[in-house]
């Protein structure tokens, strides 16, 4: 079935490979990609045309103007040098764009609304906490999303990747716990598709998260995690 399938961050390394299985999947999907940059969207387009897209739109902000089947947001950044941008562009702007959205969903009863959050969500660590504590808020909003949104049969999902290797992750010494972008591209589609609520991605991570959650704080504080 063609579905219309818009992503907020497009050029994100995972989103791009959301694009692509979605073409995979049916080259007359209509894709409407946004992102803050013009070229970088200009650049994927091509790239998704030659591998067979056939209905694919761009740009900088979204004004839906069609049913939006899927809504995939995986804009994000892990630098915490500038607290106030690190909050905004993981969590407030985010948050922004939904509310604007909900009078869009509630009129058409029916999509999933697919956002991508972070395992480093799931507990305050010294290492990352800004970016965490972001994504935890993020979480937490998507939570009360789902459930006003239930009654719209409206599906939200928060997706918790792990360690990916994106753009993102370029400076990161790498190892067994990373994935690639396709990898968690495919948990994505899978997770669409079966109106999950949360998905850990790769599904390991649920267990990892499980560990580090319940380890008591007083050892906890001897870690360097
Ligand atoms: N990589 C990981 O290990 C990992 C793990 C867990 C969760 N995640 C999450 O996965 C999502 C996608 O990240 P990725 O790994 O695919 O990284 P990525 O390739 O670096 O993509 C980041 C995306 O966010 C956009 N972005 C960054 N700063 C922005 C700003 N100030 N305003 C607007 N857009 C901005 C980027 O746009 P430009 O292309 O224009 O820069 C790009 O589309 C993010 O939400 C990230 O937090 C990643």
């Amino acid at each position: 079935m063609k579905k219309h399938i818009t992503i907020i961050g497009a050029t994100s390394a995972i989103a791009t490979s959301v694009a692509k299985r979605y073409i995979q999947e049916n080259p007359h999907h209509h894709l409407t990609l946004i992102s803050r940059s013009l070229p970088k969207l200009e650049t994927l387009k091509a790239d998704l045309s030659i591998r067979g897209g056939l209905h694919i739109d761009i740009d900088t902000q979204l004004t839906p103007k069609e049913p939006i089947d899927v809504l995939l947001i995986a804009t994000g950044t892990i630098d915490d040098q500038d607290v106030q941008d690190c909050i905004d562009v993981n969590f407030t702007h985010i948050a922004v764009q939904l509310q604007k959205l909900i009078p869009f969903f509630e009129k058409q009863q029916h999509g999933s609304i697919a956002v991508i959050g972070s395992v480093a969500g799931d507990r305050g660590r010294q290492s990352n906490y800004v970016y965490g504590s972001a994504k935890a808020g993020l979480e937490r909003y998507l939570e009360g999303l789902r459930h006003h949104f239930a009654p719209h049969k409206v599906h939200v999902l928060c997706i918790k990747p792990g360690f990916v290797d994106t753009p993102m992750t370029a400076s990161f010494k790498k190892g067994l716990l990373w994935a690639t972008p396709d990898t968690i591209a495919k948990g994505i589609l899978k997770a669409i598709q079966k109106k999950k609520s949360t998905v850990y991605l790769p599904g390991f991570w649920k267990g990892i998260m499980f560990i580090i959650k319940n380890i008591p704080e007083a050892i906890f504080h001897k870690t360097k995690l």
